[in-house]
């Protein structure tokens, strides 16, 4: 069974509540118990954290023993080179997720520290950039 883990960053514990014409009305749990319900082969696991430092120890955590990993720094993903630094440190891919297009967005969100490393980008497709992102890996 292969095991992977949804990574999120910064303020995506609102999701549902947050800018929702932006990132939606659906919370995130919502939205895994779904995915969990629909991929039974995959082992997911799921953790967020609003510090910087917590998810790199995550992923150093997780990075030498996971088949994928989905990752949305959210903001950090603009401005973290410690992020960026492990992304490219561990052995396990990252897809690097985003609920919206960057790019058509603020050009301070054109930048990405995470992007050089990952194993591919997946943005703008709402919460379904997750569930492509997991179906990459399948
Ligand atoms: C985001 C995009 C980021 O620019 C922003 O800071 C977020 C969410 C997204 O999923 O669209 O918090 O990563």
């Amino acid at each position: 069974m292969k095991k992977l883990i949804i990574i999120n960053g910064p303020n995506l514990n609102l999701l549902g509540k947050r800018e929702p014409n932006i990132y939606g009305s659906l919370s995130f749990t919502e939205f895994l118990d779904t995915v969990k319900s629909k991929y039974v082969n995959i082992e997911l696991d799921y953790y967020q954290s609003n510090i910087e430092g917590e998810l790199i120890d995550k992923l150093q955590e997780v990075g030498f023993s996971y088949d994928g990993i989905i990752l949305n720094a959210a903001a950090y993903t603009h401005t973290s080179i410690g992020i960026g630094d492990v992304v490219k440190a561990i052995e396990t891919p990252v897809i690097e997720v985003h609920i919206s297009n960057t790019f058509s967005r603020e050009e301070f969100r054109h930048q990405s520290y995470i992007s050089p490393n990952a194993r591919g980008v997946i943005l703008g497709f709402g919460l379904q950039s997750y569930e492509l992102a997991i179906q990459s890996f399948i």
